[in-house]
């Protein structure tokens, strides 16, 4: 299964779990509603770890793996400190994440283990994560982004992150291991430009830049009709125009890895963020426990 999992912090801390040190009184329901869903949808499947592509660690050179047992550490957010400061423990895979290394490597892909015990895991991830598995019961195996949108062109992600994701898939496939897939990151990403006092203040909260919406429904319903390798080839104009945070690849990583489905997606919620689309989507390949969601 495949999941598009957006990573603004304010629905974790929204939630209020131990873990974060900031209180809310609330705030993003429909996106927050959605992921408590899609949480318990993915509590009644059996699955081993969670493989998520992150746009917020960004490697420079190559791909790079989370290759420790454990990172157990505090993430503050860079933008909004006061509202993100996660105490996290995280378990990894670190047998399917050498396996991933290692197949992506031997594709021509530059890869990297990442080895050392002080890293910071990202917010992305993070908050992913805890909004699908707010347990913590799952390992993970965590993927960096590499920026190949920076050095080149949209285009060149698109096939980097293509030829990443078949490599994923062949691993995931000789490992023998179910995985649940997630791309971390929102749609369309215009952020607004004054913070409101309260940041859960919903008055506040809405799309600022018509167009951006406009291209979050196109994707929506291209998704729910199931045309993703249409969605794939317009990544690039999609993201040149949205300034989306699918410049790092997410989710054409996650598509070539589950070969473009041609099912509808689960569509789960849609809500802005600081102005930011984010939507919450799911590709189950079983038809039996396909569902129409929303
Ligand atoms: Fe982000």
């Amino acid at each position: 299964m495949g999941c598009l999992a957006p990573h603004p912090p304010h629905v974790v801390y929204a939630e209020n779990p131990e873990q974060n040190e900031a209180f809310s009184e609330g705030g993003w329901e429909t996106l927050r509603w959605g992921y408590n869903r899609l949480a318990r949808k993915l509590k009644a499947i059996d699955y081993d770890a969670m493989v998520i592509f992150t746009p917020h660690w960004q490697t420079y050179i190559g791909t790079h793996f989370l290759g420790l047992s454990e990172f157990k550490s505090k993430s503050v957010d860079p933008v909004f400190p006061n509202i993100f400061r996660f105490n996290y423990d995280i378990s990894v895979d670190v047998d399917l994440a050498e396996k991933m290394c290692e197949v992506a490597g031997e594709s021509g892909i530059i890869t990297k283990m990442m080895r050392n015990p002080d890293f910071r895991i990202d917010y992305g991830t993070i908050t992913s994560c805890h909004m699908l598995n707010p347990e913590w019961d799952k390992p993970l195996v965590t993927i960096s982004s590499n920026s190949n949108a920076h050095y080149y062109s949209p285009e060149v992600m698109n096939e980097q992150a293509s030829a990443l994701g078949e490599a994923c898939a062949r691993a995931i496939e000789e490992s023998g291991k179910k995985v649940v897939l997630i791309s971390s990151h929102s749609l369309s990403h215009r952020h607004f430009v004054t913070e409101s006092p309260l940041p859960e203040d919903m008055s506040r909260e809405h799309i600022y830049n018509h167009s951006q919406y406009v291209w979050d429904m196109k994707l929506v319903d291209m998704m729910r009709s199931g045309k993703m390798r249409e969605v794939i080839d317009i990544m690039p104009e999609f993201t040149e125009q949205t300034i989306a945070e699918t410049e790092a690849g997410g989710l054409t990583w996650m598509m070539a890895a589950m070969g473009y489905p041609d099912y509808p997606a689960e569509i789960y919620g849609y809500q802005s963020v600081i102005g930011t689309g984010n939507l919450i989507a799911a590709w189950d390949p079983m038809e039996s426990t396909r569902e129409i969601v929303l």
